[in-house]
């Protein structure tokens, strides 16, 4: 066991902060204000290789491991999880089960793009009445015998209006319940296919959420997923690397309140002295920084097993949940240490507090993760 990074990972960390710093930064508090899509800045993110990182270089991603993964959401997400949310759904959920268990003319015809950044992906499993009991899809997949017709509502979808490609999850056959579900690839051109409005979120007001509307869309029965019946466990084994991606995405929160949180307390002078020098801020700081440290652990072990073929799906949901929740006392913490200014948008603490939320919430809640968690446990 040793606790060094290589060369090539300090490389990338170094890339995705420089990145962060020089495109993410500016205007960031304006696309949330105005829920604007990063959409040039996910397109830098794709020409430097980030939204198909993980994709082997033989289907144009950039072949690096999960290690890296979590570095690089660490270092997007200090300054813009509306970006850096783009980043983990295109890898993990789309790219990820598309090289998995896509075939290779799927590959070749949707993984390409995708990992190349030409194109983005969504993944629709949530609906009105299906968000954690996932196997209750209302979303239809009829056989029609060479095609599916699809039929039903999908909600919550990021990046709804920004995608090309869509891994649908539906139910074909109600008797069998989750083994009568399949994944079916859309595009965005099919005919009965609409976008509907976009959410107006409390936080990652810059991603782009919406619900789908699918009326008669007839996909191809070469596009779906695996063999008949696998869209459940597609759509299971798919969120156990998600769960890593934002994992990250909330230690990046968290580090990058911390990091705000320490700059503040040097500069700011309050009794003669500066806040830091206070005993209730220095202890404020240790315990942010040792909770931030734990979930990093927590992060690099998911994506350690991963990366060594190990089954990961306890550590992804303990990453998952430790980190979302240290990202949320994290960012309450930060914005308290700056008082006043904590509360006004331009020193950016009270939106890394409203971006926190989400990530107890999507790809499983705190309760799914404890769940997932709990079964391993007593297994
Ligand atoms: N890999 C492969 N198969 C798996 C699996 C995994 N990780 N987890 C479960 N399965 C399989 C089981 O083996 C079982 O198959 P068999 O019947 O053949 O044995 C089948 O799936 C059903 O499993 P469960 O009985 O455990 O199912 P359940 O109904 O009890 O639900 C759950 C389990 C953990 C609660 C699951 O429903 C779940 O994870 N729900 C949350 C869904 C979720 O995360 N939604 C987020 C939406 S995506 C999103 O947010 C993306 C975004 O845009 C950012």
């Amino acid at each position: 066991m040793h606790f060094e990074f290589t060369e090539e990972q300090l490389m990338i960390r170094q890339a995705a902060r420089d990145f962060a710093q020089t495109e993410l930064k500016p205007g960031v508090i304006e696309r949330d204000e105005h829920q604007k899509f990063p959409a040039e800045q996910v397109k830098k993110l794709g020409e430097l290789g980030f939204l198909g990182m993980m994709v082997s270089p033989q289907y144009g991603g950039s072949g690096m491991d999960a290690i890296s993964y979590v570095l690089v959401m660490e270092e997007l997400s200090k300054i813009d999880a509306s970006a850096s949310v783009v980043v983990s759904v295109n890898n993990s959920l789309v790219c990820y089960g598309l090289e998995k268990y896509g075939n290779e003319a799927q590959k070749q015809k949707y993984l390409v793009p995708l990992a190349k950044g030409e194109k983005i992906g969504a993944f629709c499993l949530s609906e009105p009445e299906a968000g954690s009991d996932a196997t209750s899809q209302r979303t239809t997949a009829v056989d029609m015998g060479d095609h599916y017709l699809l039929n039903g509502t999908k909600n919550w979808i990021t990046n709804g209006s920004s995608a090309s490609t869509y891994l649908v999850i539906a139910q074909t056959d109600a008797s069998k319940k989750h083994h009568g579900i399949n994944a079916l690839i859309v595009e965005r051109e099919m005919e009965g296919f609409t976008v509907g409005n976009k959410e107006n979120k409390m936080g990652i007001r810059g991603s782009d959420t919406h619900s789908l509307m699918f009326t008669d869309v007839k996909v191809p029965k070469e596009n779906r997923i695996g063999d008949e019946g696998f869209g459940f466990k597609f759509a299971m084994s798919t969120l156990e690397g998600g769960r890593i991606g934002i994992a990250a995405q909330a230690l990046g929160i968290a580090s990058g309140a911390h990091e705000l949180a320490v700059q503040y307390a040097k500069e700011r002078k309050a009794f003669g002295k500066t806040i830091a020098d206070l005993q209730a801020i220095q202890f404020k700081l240790a315990d942010m920084a040792t909770e931030i440290e734990a979930a990093r652990l927590l992060c690099l072990k998911a994506a350690w097993l991963k990366d060594h073929g190990h089954p990961y799906a306890k550590a992804s949901s303990m990453a998952k949940l430790f980190a979302s929740e240290v990202a949320m006392r994290t960012t309450i913490e930060a914005v308290q240490i700056h008082g006043g200014y904590g509360f006004v948008k331009e020193y950016h603490v009270e939106r890394l507090m409203r971006d926190a939320k989400i990530t107890q919430i999507y790809e499983g809640t705190s309760e799914i993760q404890r769940i997932v968690i709990s079964r391993e446990v007593l297994k």
